[in-house]
């Protein structure tokens, strides 16, 4: 059976830094703070008029070209965001059409900061089933547009930034490379703890100003409740992989934790007994970029940790949903 195997990752940020200092003059907050507690010092925000859709297909060519594919050689996009263009259609529908592959399936992922692993199970299952060979998996944030950057919402507004990134992935044979195993989970109970409450169907009317004014129109997050979480179902997620392979924590090559918070992340790399070459973190230049931050962080650890083809690399995700999972994929 044909699994998925990762091609290459094509990334695309936005030129702009915002750096912690600059965020102090909308809010009361301070770099330290900041650094402290999430281990961020930067993030990009997009220009006026730059939405997820466009961040993903300046990503897409770049892994395009380094594959050496035309975009006709796609046979079906994934898009993870959860902050897409519009409330509908999808972004991957957008993608399509920038891209020029009309006819080409778009399947739009909805599940936060483990969008990339639900859409790369979903995109290895469609491999396995021999439904299709080549297909484009996009992570894209724009968060900057729909954050509440003042003290009231500097809680969630320091952590997040704007990013994508895009793999290309392909069916193989080879049994020395390829996703491995995944796994995947969902806990509703925790649905509210972070979420954007409106505007929504629940309401009628759907949008109203008195939603703008009270706020219900930002990201809110139990921040603490979050960590909690985080620092238990990721390090579960990656045994649970391992388990279903017989491998174990010393046959990683590199660790990609989701890009949440610093501080989350050296808990999993503790509770997994991982040494620091075996996790990579790049958050301190891009904040936390959602359903991007795996493949974001994914492509600079290849060249960054000298991974080569065959070495075993995890992934775990954790966030809103609560949802969170793990992979394994040899590169
Ligand atoms: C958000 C997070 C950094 C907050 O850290 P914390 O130690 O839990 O801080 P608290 O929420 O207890 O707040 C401590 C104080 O800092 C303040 N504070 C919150 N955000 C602040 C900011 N950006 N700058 C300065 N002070 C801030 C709070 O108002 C609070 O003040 P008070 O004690 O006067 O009430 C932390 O909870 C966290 O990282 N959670 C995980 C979030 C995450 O990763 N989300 C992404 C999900 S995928």
């Amino acid at each position: 059976m044909p699994r998925a195997a990762f091609v290459t990752i094509g990334t695309y940020v936005p030129d702009r830094v915002v750096t912690n200092e600059e965020l102090t003059r909308y809010m009361d907050t301070s770099d330290e703070w900041i650094q402290q507690r999430t281990g961020i010092r930067e993030r990009r925000w997009v220009e006026k008029g730059v939405g997820s859709a466009e961040l993903a297909f300046r990503a897409s060519q770049r892994a395009l070209e380094q594959a050496g594919w035309k975009a006709g050689d796609v046979e079906a996009i994934v898009f993870a965001s959860l902050s897409p263009d519009h409330m509908f259609p999808g972004d991957g529908c957008f993608l399509n059409a920038k891209l020029g592959i009309p006819g080409v399936p778009a399947l739009d992922v909805r599940n936060q900061c483990s969008g990339f692993l639900y859409g790369l199970s979903v995109a290895d299952a469609w491999i396995r089933a021999g439904t299709y060979r080549r297909i484009l998996l996009v992570g894209s944030e724009v968060h900057s547009t729909g954050l509440d950057v003042s003290t009231r919402g500097r809680d969630v507004s320091v952590i997040f930034g704007d990013g994508a990134a895009a793999a290309l992935l392909e069916a193989t044979d080879d049994p020395g490379r390829g996703v491995l195993a995944t796994t995947l989970h969902a806990d509703g109970r925790f649905a509210t703890d972070l979420w954007t409450d409106a505007p929504g169907s629940i309401y009628s009317p759907r949008n109203s100003h008195e939603m703008i004014d009270s706020g219900a129109i930002y990201p809110s997050m139990e921040g603490q409740k979050v960590f909690k979480h985080a620092i238990v179902k990721m390090p579960e997620a990656v045994r649970a992989v391992l388990g279903k392979t017989g491998l174990s924590t010393a046959d990683i090559k590199v660790l990609i934790p989701h890009q949440a918070n610093l501080r989350i992340a050296e808990m999993v790399q503790k509770s997994l007994g991982l040494r620091d070459d075996q996790v990579f973190n790049n958050i301190q230049k891009y904040g936390n970029t959602t359903a991007a931050s795996i493949p974001l962080a994914l492509a600079e650890a290849v060249p960054a940790r000298d991974v080569k083809r065959g070495d075993v690399v995890a992934l775990c995700a954790f966030g809103a949903g609560f949802t969170w999972g793990a992979a394994l994929a040899r590169w």
